[in-house]
């Protein structure tokens, strides 16, 4: 579903250039539930965001279902991304001045479907993270980790093939922990394709795969094949 290829990013830095993807070649498959962990700076965030076309790469490609999508402009990459990709940002991301079932929906009016979800179906996704009850709410009147909630259940509305989540436990407590990554495991059995982020190394054993970042580049996998 997802190949990746000699992947390189750099980001200049005033006369300095940083490269944070440094030669990734990854594939995943339909169904794959893979953990990326890595220190920090290691490249796992800029990896994500390349994978769920929120950015392009310095060289090497990436096709998704078989497209490559370098040649995609940003209006096609767009549309992509909202048919098969829901993307959990380490930062959330909300939009302040809407309220949580309204940031939920966002990715629904972007998808250019014929059915968009709608707010029926924004409480059931905010149910599915324990956030229902919050409905009418403003993000910055919830905490770290019901912010974080919300995020998820944003990455959901679409019904996405795949879900990139950017340390998605990581302001979590044990409960929500627990709930958010048996959540994960349940999407995964009904067919959908997950990569996360994690830092906790037990989280990353809910997954079935993973893949060690280092300076850039992946330096240890499971993957066999
Ligand atoms: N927009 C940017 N401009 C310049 N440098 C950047 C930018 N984004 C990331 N970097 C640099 O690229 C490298 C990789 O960053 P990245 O965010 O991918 O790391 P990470 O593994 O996600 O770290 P963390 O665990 O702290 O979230 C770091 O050296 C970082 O400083
Ligand atoms: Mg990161």
């Amino acid at each position: 579903m997802l190949i990746l290829s000699k992947a390189v990013k750099e980001y200049k830095m005033g006369d300095s250039l940083v490269r944070a993807l440094n030669g990734v070649d990854l594939e995943i498959r339909k169904g794959d539930f893979l953990a990326i962990v890595g220190s920090s700076g290691s490249g796992k965030s800029t990896l994500m965001h390349a994978l769920g076309l929120m950015d392009t790469l310095t060289s090497g490609t990436l096709h998704v279902n078989e497209q490559e999508t370098s040649k995609l402009n940003s209006a096609q990459r767009a549309t992509l991304r909202s048919q098969e990709i829901g993307f959990v940002f380490q930062t959330f991301n909300l939009l302040p001045r809407l309220t949580i079932e309204n940031n939920v929906l966002l990715p629904a009016q972007y998808s250019r479907r014929a059915h968009p979800a709608k707010l029926p179906d924004a409480i059931a996704v905010l149910e599915r993270v324990g956030m229902a009850h919050r409905i009418g709410h403003k993000p910055n009147e919830l905490s770290g980790g019901e912010r974080q909630r919300v995020s998820i259940a944003r990455a959901l509305i679409n019904k996405p093939s795949l879900i990139l989540a950017d340390e998605p436990t990581g302001n979590l407590d044990s409960q929500n922990m627990v709930n958010i990554l048996k959540l994960f495991t349940d999407l995964n059995a009904e067919g959908q394709t997950i990569i996360i982020v994690t830092h906790d190394p037990d989280v990353a054993k809910n997954a079935r795969n993973f893949i060690r970042m280092r300076d850039g580049q992946i330096i240890e996998t499971d993957l066999k094949r």
